[in-house]
């Protein structure tokens, strides 16, 4: 398989991109552009093959139920581009804030949908750890975009209709050549709705709340968990009930409760999987 193994951006003016990985151009008035990244090729555990058959993963479900992970561990697996559709909310989402397009709490929608066309967001793989790093207009935000800040703000930005479809028509034009894995709400719903393999994960709120409160504990961030486990019930509330791409089960996508499962189960479970729909 003929894959680019350095992801990297070209903060180019908007429109001319010029990075030799998968670009989406920007498309109509949208010129935000996406260069993808791509998890790394040489993982021991990769059963890279050029012989195997590019599908569409779309991984999608509630928030903190691991999707990510078992999404990321995929990719690397099997040699796949990963995509964080969420990370892609989150930048926007950050843009707005840093454009002061927040007032009194409430998202100035008209003043997004103006400044949208400015805002770039780009991946890069991250030379030690092999993860993908989210850029905007040039600048790693990824561990800003984690923050409270961003968490706070993301649900208006997500909901808003001029940016799901910019989002939409990039992860679609990501997607072109298949042999992507893909994780957030709507994946396997509204983006890529004809994707290969379509999972739907969740676990109770409570194991939710419970791995986010020891990631924080392990971050020396500690919260209280009842605060955690009511953001975690809101956030359930907001996703599935927003008029536009609400998060649903796909009928065709295959459930995954990981309440019980360890890091590792889910992972063979998920592989197992995706060797089933792409045996010849
Ligand atoms: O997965 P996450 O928590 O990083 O997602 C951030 C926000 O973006 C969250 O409010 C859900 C939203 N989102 C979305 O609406 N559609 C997606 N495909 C991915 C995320």
């Amino acid at each position: 398989m003929n894959r680019p193994s350095d992801i990297h951006t070209t903060p180019t003016a908007a429109g001319e991109p010029t990075d030799n990985a998968r670009e989406t151009q920007p498309q109509g008035n949208c010129q935000l552009s996406i260069v993808n990244c791509q998890l790394s090729n040489d993982c021991p555990l990769s059963i890279v093959n050029s012989q195997l058959k590019r599908i569409i993963v779309a991984i999608d479900g509630h928030s903190s139920c691991g999707k990510s992970t078992m999404a990321k561990d995929l990719a690397r697996a099997v040699g796949y581009i990963y995509v964080d559709s969420g990370a892609m909310y989150r930048a926007v989402t950050l843009y707005a804030l840093r454009h002061g397009l927040f007032k009194d709490g409430h998202l100035d929608e008209a003043g997004l949908e103006a400044l949208l066309p400015e805002a770039r967001i780009t991946f890069v793989r991250d030379k030690d750890t092999g993860l993908p790093h989210t850029l905007l207009n040039g600048g790693d935000v990824e561990e800003t975009i984690r923050g409270l800040e961003v968490s706070s703000h993301v649900s208006p930005v997500a909901a808003l209709p001029a940016v799901r479809a910019a989002l939409t028509r990039m992860q679609q034009d990501m997607g072109r050549e298949r042999g992507i894995v893909m994780d957030g709400r709507d994946i396997g719903t509204a983006v890529f709705p004809d994707a290969e393999l379509k999972v739907f994960v969740t676990a109770s709120a409570e194991v939710r709340a419970r791995r986010r409160y020891d990631e924080l504990q392990a971050k020396g961030q500690p919260a209280a968990f009842d605060d955690i486990l009511r953001n975690v019930r809101e956030r359930d509330y907001i996703d599935s009930h927003r008029a536009v791409a609400p998060l649903r089960q796909a009928p065709d996508a295959l459930l995954l409760d990981n309440s019980h499962l360890t890091i590792d189960e889910q992972r063979t479970w998920l592989l197992e999987r995706f060797k089933e729909k792409t045996k010849q």
